[in-house]
């Protein structure tokens, strides 16, 4: 985990809703079990019919938000350990009134490792920290051990969307997923990446993008083959 975990005070109307609908929107290690164990229902290994969504490092929540509203008969969970951030996305979740929405605060891989395998409709990483310098490498989220790990939890046909307004990720990102072992488990189609997918809903980071002038690379990894041994 590198980023930062709390920003700004948190305004009067954040802490009112993190006191008033925290406790039934978040979950942290603590109760990750729990959590995991009602949501995927791994005794009777149906997932409640219901496909779920995970959106790593959701920023403020636009983007979940509205996919979870446009999505009601699905589930969502959203995953960053920002506190402001989240406590945006419960006033998000709790004024449109939606049930359908749990938020992991902490680590993404901590989450990911006890999702159970092939159980995950798509995952979205939209403008994941780029670490540009070339001593933070390691920082970036797309490595190839992450994204065994992303491929592992998809169902297959998944997918995985990845949006980036940094040429040196991109950059990055098309090395790991075009190496030999890699392209085996997720096609990668262009031709440029310039255009969005069909339902993208905009967020924070893509309007920071935009007024700078920076173009975005919208990318789709879709999970191609059943592996038993990713
Ligand atoms: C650059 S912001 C993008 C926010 C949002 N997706 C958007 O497009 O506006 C990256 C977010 O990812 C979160 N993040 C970074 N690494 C993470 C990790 N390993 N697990 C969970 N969240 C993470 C950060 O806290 C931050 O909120």
């Amino acid at each position: 985990m590198y980023g930062r975990t709390k920003g700004r005070r948190l305004s009067k109307k954040q802490k009112l809703f993190l006191r008033n609908h925290g406790k039934d929107l978040i979950f942290d290690d603590g109760k990750m079990e729990e959590f995991l164990h009602e949501t995927f229902r791994p005794e009777e290994n149906i997932f409640d019919n219901k496909k779920v969504y995970l959106e790593i490092g959701f920023g403020s929540g636009e983007h979940l938000g509205h996919k979870a509203e446009r999505h009601k008969e699905s589930k969502f969970i959203g995953c960053d350990y920002y506190l402001n951030g989240i406590a945006s996305a419960v006033i998000k979740i709790t004024e449109k009134e939606l049930s359908n929405v749990r938020l992991f605060n902490g680590d993404a891989i901590k989450l990911l490792n006890k999702i159970p395998n092939k159980s995950l409709y798509e995952v979205y990483l939209l403008y994941p920290d780029p670490w540009p310098k070339f001593r933070h490498l390691k920082r970036r989220f797309i490595s190839d051990q992450n994204l065994r790990l992303l491929a592992s939890k998809l169902i297959d046909g998944g997918a995985l969307k990845v949006v980036t307004d940094s040429d040196i990720y991109f950059t990055h990102i098309k090395s790991v997923v075009l190496t030999q072992k890699i392209s085996k488990i997720f096609s990668f189609k262009g031709p440029d990446f310039s255009q969005p997918w069909k339902d993208w809903y905009s967020t924070k980071y893509e309007e920071k993008a935009k007024k700078a002038g920076r173009r975005s690379y919208y990318m789709v990894l879709k999970k191609i083959i059943v592996n038993s041994h990713i």
